[in-house]
Protein backbone atom coordinates (compact mmCIF):
# COMPACT_ATOMS: atom_id res chain seq x y z
CA UNK A 1 0.00 0.00 0.00
CA UNK A 2 1.19 3.38 -0.97
CA UNK A 3 -0.04 6.52 1.52
CA UNK A 4 0.80 10.20 0.41
CA UNK A 5 0.78 12.48 3.02
CA UNK A 6 1.13 16.35 2.13
CA UNK A 7 1.55 17.55 5.45
CA UNK A 8 4.03 15.59 8.42
CA UNK A 9 1.56 14.77 11.62
CA UNK A 10 2.19 15.33 15.05
CA UNK A 11 3.81 13.12 17.46
CA UNK A 12 2.90 9.26 17.51
CA UNK A 13 -0.04 9.71 14.54
CA UNK A 14 2.67 9.88 12.25
CA UNK A 15 4.36 5.96 13.15
CA UNK A 16 1.17 4.91 12.87
CA UNK A 17 1.07 6.00 9.18
CA UNK A 18 4.16 4.49 8.91
CA UNK A 19 2.30 0.71 9.80
CA UNK A 20 0.12 1.30 7.01
CA UNK A 21 2.61 0.74 4.71
CA UNK A 22 5.11 3.05 2.02
CA UNK A 23 4.30 6.33 3.08
CA UNK A 24 5.39 9.25 0.51
CA UNK A 25 5.31 12.63 2.94
CA UNK A 26 6.05 15.82 1.85
CA UNK A 27 8.79 17.57 3.68
CA UNK A 28 9.42 20.62 2.58
CA UNK A 29 8.66 24.10 3.91
CA UNK A 30 4.87 25.17 3.20
CA UNK A 31 1.97 23.18 2.36
CA UNK A 32 2.70 20.80 -0.62
CA UNK A 33 3.12 22.18 -4.36
CA UNK A 34 0.45 20.54 -6.79
CA UNK A 35 3.61 19.13 -8.91
CA UNK A 36 4.82 17.18 -5.98
CA UNK A 37 1.69 15.80 -5.43
CA UNK A 38 0.51 15.16 -8.84
CA UNK A 39 3.61 13.30 -9.18
CA UNK A 40 2.99 11.64 -5.75
CA UNK A 41 -0.68 10.34 -6.41
CA UNK A 42 -0.38 8.04 -9.55
CA UNK A 43 -0.02 4.86 -7.60
CA UNK A 44 -1.39 6.29 -4.58
CA UNK A 45 -3.60 4.05 -2.30
CA UNK A 46 -4.38 6.08 0.98
CA UNK A 47 -4.10 10.16 0.37
CA UNK A 48 -3.87 12.28 3.89
CA UNK A 49 -3.93 15.98 3.14
CA UNK A 50 -5.19 18.89 5.30
CA UNK A 51 -7.33 21.87 4.28
CA UNK A 52 -4.99 23.56 1.78
CA UNK A 53 -4.63 20.66 -0.36
CA UNK A 54 -7.47 21.30 -3.75
CA UNK A 55 -8.89 17.19 -4.12
CA UNK A 56 -10.83 18.12 -7.44
CA UNK A 57 -11.47 15.69 -9.97
CA UNK A 58 -8.40 16.12 -12.41
CA UNK A 59 -6.13 14.84 -8.90
CA UNK A 60 -8.32 11.78 -8.64
CA UNK A 61 -7.43 10.46 -12.06
CA UNK A 62 -3.98 10.55 -11.87
CA UNK A 63 -4.64 8.06 -9.27
CA UNK A 64 -6.83 5.06 -10.54
CA UNK A 65 -5.63 2.80 -7.35
CA UNK A 66 -6.89 5.36 -4.86
CA UNK A 67 -9.27 4.00 -2.03
CA UNK A 68 -9.52 6.88 0.72
CA UNK A 69 -9.01 10.49 0.97
CA UNK A 70 -8.41 11.46 4.73
CA UNK A 71 -8.76 15.42 5.78
CA UNK A 72 -7.14 16.47 8.61
CA UNK A 73 -9.93 19.10 9.00
CA UNK A 74 -13.95 18.97 9.81
CA UNK A 75 -14.07 21.29 6.63
CA UNK A 76 -14.58 19.60 3.54
CA UNK A 77 -14.69 22.66 0.84
CA UNK A 78 -11.50 22.03 -0.87
CA UNK A 79 -12.97 18.04 -1.80
CA UNK A 80 -14.87 17.35 -4.89
CA UNK A 81 -16.84 15.02 -2.99
CA UNK A 82 -18.97 13.84 -5.96
CA UNK A 83 -16.12 13.41 -7.73
CA UNK A 84 -14.58 11.10 -5.25
CA UNK A 85 -18.33 9.53 -4.90
CA UNK A 86 -18.02 8.39 -9.00
CA UNK A 87 -14.95 7.23 -8.65
CA UNK A 88 -15.83 4.93 -5.15
CA UNK A 89 -13.10 6.70 -2.99
CA UNK A 90 -13.82 6.81 0.51
CA UNK A 91 -13.64 10.36 2.05
CA UNK A 92 -13.24 10.75 5.86
CA UNK A 93 -12.85 14.27 7.96
CA UNK A 94 -12.47 15.48 11.79
CA UNK A 95 -15.47 16.39 13.33
CA UNK A 96 -16.22 16.15 16.81
CA UNK A 97 -12.29 16.72 18.03
CA UNK A 98 -12.14 19.81 17.87
CA UNK A 99 -15.51 21.20 18.10
CA UNK A 100 -15.23 22.40 21.71
CA UNK A 101 -11.47 23.95 20.72
CA UNK A 102 -12.98 25.96 17.89
CA UNK A 103 -15.89 27.14 19.61
CA UNK A 104 -13.27 28.51 22.62
CA UNK A 105 -11.27 30.18 19.81
CA UNK A 106 -14.53 31.81 18.24
CA UNK A 107 -15.11 33.14 21.61
CA UNK A 108 -11.69 34.58 22.38
CA UNK A 109 -12.47 36.64 18.86
CA UNK A 110 -16.00 37.74 19.73
CA UNK A 111 -14.12 38.83 23.78
CA UNK A 112 -11.14 40.06 21.33
CA UNK A 113 -13.21 42.08 18.64
CA UNK A 114 -15.97 43.63 20.82
CA UNK A 115 -13.65 44.56 24.14
CA UNK A 116 -10.86 45.72 21.28
CA UNK A 117 -8.18 44.02 22.91
CA UNK A 118 -5.52 44.26 19.98
CA UNK A 119 -6.00 47.86 20.19
CA UNK A 120 -5.54 48.03 23.81
CA UNK A 121 -2.42 45.80 23.31
CA UNK A 122 -0.86 48.27 21.10
CA UNK A 123 -1.75 50.85 23.28
CA UNK A 124 0.34 49.77 26.36
CA UNK A 125 3.29 48.47 23.25
CA UNK A 126 3.67 51.77 22.07
CA UNK A 127 4.03 53.16 25.47
CA UNK A 128 1.04 55.49 25.25
CA UNK A 129 -0.08 53.87 28.57
CA UNK A 130 0.01 56.98 30.77
CA UNK A 131 -2.66 57.66 33.16
CA UNK A 132 -6.33 55.70 33.92
CA UNK A 133 -9.08 57.05 31.69
CA UNK A 134 -12.67 56.59 31.91
CA UNK A 135 -13.16 57.13 28.29
CA UNK A 136 -10.47 55.15 26.99
CA UNK A 137 -10.46 52.68 24.52
CA UNK A 138 -14.24 51.69 25.46
CA UNK A 139 -15.63 48.87 23.94
CA UNK A 140 -19.19 46.65 23.88
CA UNK A 141 -20.48 44.48 26.29
CA UNK A 142 -21.03 40.78 25.50
CA UNK A 143 -22.05 39.28 28.24
CA UNK A 144 -26.15 39.93 28.46
CA UNK A 145 -26.23 40.90 25.05
CA UNK A 146 -28.18 39.14 21.62
CA UNK A 147 -25.94 36.47 20.11
CA UNK A 148 -26.82 35.53 16.50
CA UNK A 149 -25.17 32.10 14.99
CA UNK A 150 -24.87 31.35 11.08
CA UNK A 151 -24.72 27.75 11.43
CA UNK A 152 -26.01 26.06 13.41
CA UNK A 153 -23.97 22.69 13.42
CA UNK A 154 -21.42 21.15 15.92
CA UNK A 155 -19.47 24.46 16.49
CA UNK A 156 -22.29 26.70 16.30
CA UNK A 157 -24.13 24.74 18.90
CA UNK A 158 -20.78 24.57 20.68
CA UNK A 159 -20.88 28.57 20.11
CA UNK A 160 -24.31 28.87 21.45
CA UNK A 161 -23.69 27.48 25.03
CA UNK A 162 -20.72 29.50 25.68
CA UNK A 163 -23.33 32.36 24.96
CA UNK A 164 -25.68 31.04 27.68
CA UNK A 165 -22.73 30.94 30.19
CA UNK A 166 -22.37 34.67 29.47
CA UNK A 167 -25.94 35.14 30.16
CA UNK A 168 -26.63 35.92 26.22
CA UNK A 169 -29.58 35.33 23.85
CA UNK A 170 -28.80 33.15 21.42
CA UNK A 171 -30.64 33.30 17.90
CA UNK A 172 -29.61 31.06 14.88
CA UNK A 173 -30.04 30.30 11.07
CA UNK A 174 -29.65 27.39 9.82
CA UNK A 175 -31.09 25.00 7.06
CA UNK A 176 -32.95 23.05 9.54
CA UNK A 177 -34.25 23.66 12.82
CA UNK A 178 -32.32 22.47 15.80
CA UNK A 179 -35.08 21.51 18.25
CA UNK A 180 -32.41 20.20 20.76
CA UNK A 181 -30.42 23.34 20.65
CA UNK A 182 -33.77 25.33 20.94
CA UNK A 183 -34.92 23.01 24.36
CA UNK A 184 -31.72 22.98 25.63
CA UNK A 185 -30.57 26.42 25.07
CA UNK A 186 -33.52 28.67 24.64
CA UNK A 187 -32.07 29.43 20.95
CA UNK A 188 -34.37 30.85 18.65
CA UNK A 189 -34.24 29.96 15.21
CA UNK A 190 -34.34 33.39 13.19
CA UNK A 191 -34.90 33.93 9.16
CA UNK A 192 -30.94 35.46 8.20
CA UNK A 193 -32.15 38.95 8.07
CA UNK A 194 -33.90 39.15 10.96
CA UNK A 195 -31.04 37.15 12.97
CA UNK A 196 -28.29 39.89 11.50
CA UNK A 197 -30.77 43.21 12.59
CA UNK A 198 -31.52 41.99 16.01
CA UNK A 199 -28.10 40.69 16.83
CA UNK A 200 -25.22 42.27 19.07
CA UNK A 201 -23.18 39.51 17.89
CA UNK A 202 -22.86 37.83 14.94
CA UNK A 203 -20.65 34.10 14.69
CA UNK A 204 -20.21 32.37 11.20
CA UNK A 205 -19.78 29.44 11.54
CA UNK A 206 -21.64 27.35 8.85
CA UNK A 207 -20.15 25.10 6.21
CA UNK A 208 -18.82 27.04 2.89
CA UNK A 209 -20.70 26.00 -0.05
CA UNK A 210 -21.99 27.12 -3.24
CA UNK A 211 -25.29 28.67 -1.06
CA UNK A 212 -23.03 29.72 1.45
CA UNK A 213 -20.30 31.52 -0.33
CA UNK A 214 -20.82 35.45 0.76
CA UNK A 215 -23.48 34.89 2.99
CA UNK A 216 -22.47 38.16 5.00
CA UNK A 217 -22.11 40.71 1.48
CA UNK A 218 -22.39 44.85 1.52
CA UNK A 219 -26.48 44.12 2.45
CA UNK A 220 -25.89 41.52 5.18
CA UNK A 221 -23.26 43.63 6.63
CA UNK A 222 -25.99 47.08 6.15
CA UNK A 223 -28.40 45.75 7.66
CA UNK A 224 -26.18 44.62 11.14
CA UNK A 225 -26.79 47.21 13.72
CA UNK A 226 -23.73 49.99 14.12
CA UNK A 227 -22.58 48.69 17.65
CA UNK A 228 -22.25 45.10 16.44
CA UNK A 229 -19.25 43.11 15.94
CA UNK A 230 -18.56 39.71 13.44
CA UNK A 231 -16.75 36.91 14.02
CA UNK A 232 -16.11 34.44 11.35
CA UNK A 233 -14.81 31.39 12.36
CA UNK A 234 -15.97 29.07 9.08
CA UNK A 235 -13.88 29.92 6.31
CA UNK A 236 -12.83 33.17 4.68
CA UNK A 237 -15.29 33.04 1.47
CA UNK A 238 -18.74 33.30 4.18
CA UNK A 239 -17.80 36.93 4.02
CA UNK A 240 -17.49 39.34 1.14
CA UNK A 241 -14.05 40.96 2.43
CA UNK A 242 -14.02 44.23 0.48
CA UNK A 243 -17.51 44.25 2.05
CA UNK A 244 -16.59 43.92 5.26
CA UNK A 245 -13.27 46.41 4.41
CA UNK A 246 -15.55 49.22 4.22
CA UNK A 247 -18.18 48.30 6.73
CA UNK A 248 -15.13 48.76 9.09
CA UNK A 249 -13.80 51.55 7.72
CA UNK A 250 -16.85 53.23 7.72
CA UNK A 251 -17.90 52.46 11.48
CA UNK A 252 -21.22 50.33 10.07
CA UNK A 253 -20.71 47.48 12.07
CA UNK A 254 -18.60 48.07 15.62
CA UNK A 255 -15.73 45.60 14.80
CA UNK A 256 -14.49 42.17 13.24
CA UNK A 257 -12.81 39.23 14.58
CA UNK A 258 -11.90 36.60 11.94
CA UNK A 259 -9.84 33.31 12.21
CA UNK A 260 -10.52 32.79 8.69
CA UNK A 261 -10.27 35.11 5.12
CA UNK A 262 -10.01 35.23 1.60
CA UNK A 263 -7.48 35.64 0.33
CA UNK A 264 -5.82 33.21 2.84
CA UNK A 265 -2.92 33.95 3.74
CA UNK A 266 -3.63 36.94 3.97
CA UNK A 267 -1.11 39.56 2.55
CA UNK A 268 0.87 41.76 5.63
CA UNK A 269 -0.49 44.80 3.22
CA UNK A 270 -3.93 43.68 3.14
CA UNK A 271 -6.85 46.97 3.76
CA UNK A 272 -8.15 44.48 6.58
CA UNK A 273 -4.99 44.80 8.93
CA UNK A 274 -4.83 48.88 8.87
CA UNK A 275 -8.10 48.78 10.61
CA UNK A 276 -7.82 48.90 14.42
CA UNK A 277 -11.23 47.15 14.70
CA UNK A 278 -10.55 44.17 12.62
CA UNK A 279 -8.62 41.57 14.70
CA UNK A 280 -7.13 38.49 12.92
CA UNK A 281 -5.56 35.72 13.37
CA UNK A 282 -4.27 32.95 11.23
CA UNK A 283 -6.63 29.95 10.86
CA UNK A 284 -5.96 29.01 14.68
CA UNK A 285 -9.12 27.52 15.54
CA UNK A 286 -8.45 24.07 16.22
CA UNK A 287 -5.00 24.70 16.71
CA UNK A 288 -3.69 23.18 20.75
CA UNK A 289 -2.00 20.63 20.91
CA UNK A 290 -4.38 18.41 22.53
CA UNK A 291 -6.71 18.95 19.48
CA UNK A 292 -4.15 18.85 16.67
CA UNK A 293 -3.28 15.69 17.68
CA UNK A 294 -6.85 14.33 18.39
CA UNK A 295 -7.11 15.14 14.61
CA UNK A 296 -4.36 13.56 13.74
CA UNK A 297 -5.06 9.92 14.99
CA UNK A 298 -9.15 10.55 13.97
CA UNK A 299 -7.33 11.31 10.33
CA UNK A 300 -5.39 7.99 10.57
CA UNK A 301 -8.60 5.85 12.02
CA UNK A 302 -10.14 7.06 8.66
CA UNK A 303 -7.09 6.15 6.47
CA UNK A 304 -6.59 2.67 8.37
CA UNK A 305 -10.06 1.75 7.65
CA UNK A 306 -10.30 3.20 3.87
CA UNK A 307 -7.04 1.42 2.80
CA UNK A 308 -8.78 -1.93 4.12
CA UNK A 309 -11.62 -1.26 2.27
CA UNK A 310 -13.87 -1.08 6.00
CA UNK A 311 -16.40 1.91 6.58
CA UNK A 312 -14.20 4.87 7.71
CA UNK A 313 -15.09 6.18 11.63
CA UNK A 314 -15.75 9.42 10.43
CA UNK A 315 -16.97 9.67 6.40
CA UNK A 316 -17.45 12.95 4.82
CA UNK A 317 -21.33 13.51 4.70
CA UNK A 318 -21.82 12.94 0.48
CA UNK A 319 -25.48 13.68 0.31
C1 LIG B 1 -11.16 22.59 9.99
O1 LIG B 1 -10.78 21.53 10.52
O2 LIG B 1 -11.84 22.59 8.97
C2 LIG B 1 -10.79 23.86 10.66
O3 LIG B 1 -10.96 24.94 9.82
C3 LIG B 1 -9.41 23.79 11.22
O4 LIG B 1 -9.25 24.78 12.18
Amino acid sequence: MKVVLTHALPDDAALRVDRLGDVCSWTGAGPMPRGALVEAMADADGLLCTLVDTIDGDLLDLAPGLKVVSTFSVGLDHIDLAACAARSVAVGHTPDVLTETTADTAFALLLAAARRLREGIDYVRDGRWQEWDPDLLLGRDVHSTRLGIVGMGRIGTAIARRGVAFGMTVGYWSRTAKPEAEASLGAQRLALDELLETSDHVVVACALTDDTRHIIDARALDSMKSSATLVNIGRGPLVDTDALVRALGSGSIFAAGLDVTEPEPLPADHPLLSLSNCTVIPHLGSSTVETRSAMAHLAVDNLAAGLLGEPLPRPADVG
